[in-house]
């Protein structure tokens, strides 16, 4: 025998999408629940990116959980792109007139989200397992899931699906209920968490005849480096004095005097795309972040779109909830997908100016190079960079 009850929104996956979403409409006076199959522990350990586009953070700062975030975030108001034997710095803040990303670690964000729901007796259903969202052509839709051997049902005004790219939620969707884009690189990054100060008091991007390198950063102690490498690399190839001597040379840091070697506290291979699903909304059922979309991580933009999609999705709930005004729900799904398809169109560039392409012709190469050397060289070029990278407006 399984139990049932009522509730406003019916969220699945506590990711930084679900969670957001989840403390958000709280802070509206909206009550939601979260299924999320794993547990918190896992939850909370998961490494991601750290890079915080301002409407990020104002985001956060609305559903009350940016206090950690403002004392230990850092501001950065640049990055640095070498390649073409040159290293510079693109001065995000002054051609952005004024903007800065926060670089705060996606985990720390999904710990701070996670303690605030907890703390405000928001409902978080860890190890729940085979979530099914039911009934959302119809107006009442349902979630079933199991968990300590009994089944709940929770009967939904809507069905949030924030269950990633592997989730169950975009799955469910009948045949031909949305298309998909997708396009899966022949690479990709080889994350090490270390504790060494990084290379730069900035990002630093780097092309190199071997592949792209990205010098990253937690705070002052910590760095967070990537190499490209095959999508399907076999760490065991990997000593860690391996991956320092490949960093150097991929940065030129050829006097070893920018790169910090320290102890290696995390390695891992994570694989490439980008993917869109659309529409992102099916009855009451939406999608919204990775279960949504993909980026590759380049332009750091993965929970940045959550946080946008969030945004429009809890802006139209509230709307309904609170005025009975339905446009927002409506229009959610064109509205969200339109920032989407720019950050898309963002991190695919940045994807394809500074790796290594296996088997591209030496015409293509020099297209690349040509491009890179027209970056560091032109100010509207770093502009346009800028512009993305701070994060397009709302
Ligand atoms: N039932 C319940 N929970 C599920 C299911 C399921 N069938 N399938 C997946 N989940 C959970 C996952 O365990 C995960 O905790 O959904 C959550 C989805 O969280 P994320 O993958 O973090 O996705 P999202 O919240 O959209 O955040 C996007 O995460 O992957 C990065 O780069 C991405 O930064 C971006 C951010
Ligand atoms: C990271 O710090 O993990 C990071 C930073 C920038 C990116 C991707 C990842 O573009």
């Amino acid at each position: 025998m399984g139990t049932s009850r009522r509730i406003q929104v019916g969220i699945v996956g506590c990711g930084p999408a679900g969670l957001l979403l989840s403390q958000l409409l709280h802070v509206n006076g909206i009550e939601s629940v979260i299924l999320e199959r794993r547990d918190r522990a896992y939850v909370e350990g998961r490494i991601r990116a750290g890079v915080l586009e301002q409407g990020t953070v104002d985001l956060l700062r609305a559903a009350g959980v940016a206090g950690r975030l403002e004392r230990e975030g850092l501001i950065h108001g640049g990055i640095e792109i070498a390649g073409a034997g040159e290293r510079i710095r693109i001065p995000l803040t002054d051609l952005t007139g004024g903007k800065v990303v926060t670089i705060y670690g996606q985990t720390e964000v999904t710990k701070d989200l996670i303690a605030a729901r907890l703390a405000a007796c928001g409902e978080i259903v860890f190890e729940a397992e085979d979530v099914q969202p039911l009934d959302y052509d119809t107006d009442r839709p349902r979630l079933t899931y199991r968990k300590n051997g009994e089944t709940v049902e929770l009967a939904c005004d809507f069905i949030a699906g924030c269950d990633g790219f592997h989730g169950v939620c975009r799955a469910s969707l009948p045949e031909g209920a949305i298309q998909t884009l997708e396009r899966v690189y022949p690479f990709g990054w080889l994350g090490v968490l270390a504790k060494a100060p990084p290379a730069s008091d900035e990002l630093i991007y780097a092309h190199h005849e071997n592949g792209f390198a990205l010098f990253s950063m937690r705070s002052a102690t910590i760095s967070r480096n990537y190499l490209q490498c095959r999508p399907d690399e076999d760490l065991t190839e990997w000593p860690d004095a391996r991956v320092w001597d490949e960093l150097r040379l991929r940065v030129g840091d050829s006097d070893g005097s920018l790169v910090n070697e320290g102890e290696v506290l995390e390695k891992s291979v994570v694989p490439m795309r980008s993917f869109v699903a659309e529409p992102l909304r099916h009855g009451r059922l939406f999608l919204a972040g990775d279960a949504a979309h993909i980026v590759p991580p380049t332009g750091a933009k993965g929970l940045n779109l959550a946080a946008s999609d969030i945004h429009y999705l809890h802006r139209a709930l509230i709307a309904h909830y609170k005025h009975g005004d339905d446009s927002g729900l409506d229009s959610y799904s064109q509205t969200a997908l339109a920032r989407i398809w720019k950050a898309e169109r963002f991190s695919w560039w940045m994807t394809s100016l500074l790796h290594t392409f296996p088997d591209t012709r030496a015409f293509e190469n020099r297209m690349q190079l040509a491009e890179i050397e027209y970056l560091l060289a032109s100010k509207a070029a770093q502009t346009s960079l800028a512009e993305n990278y701070v994060g397009l407006p709302f």
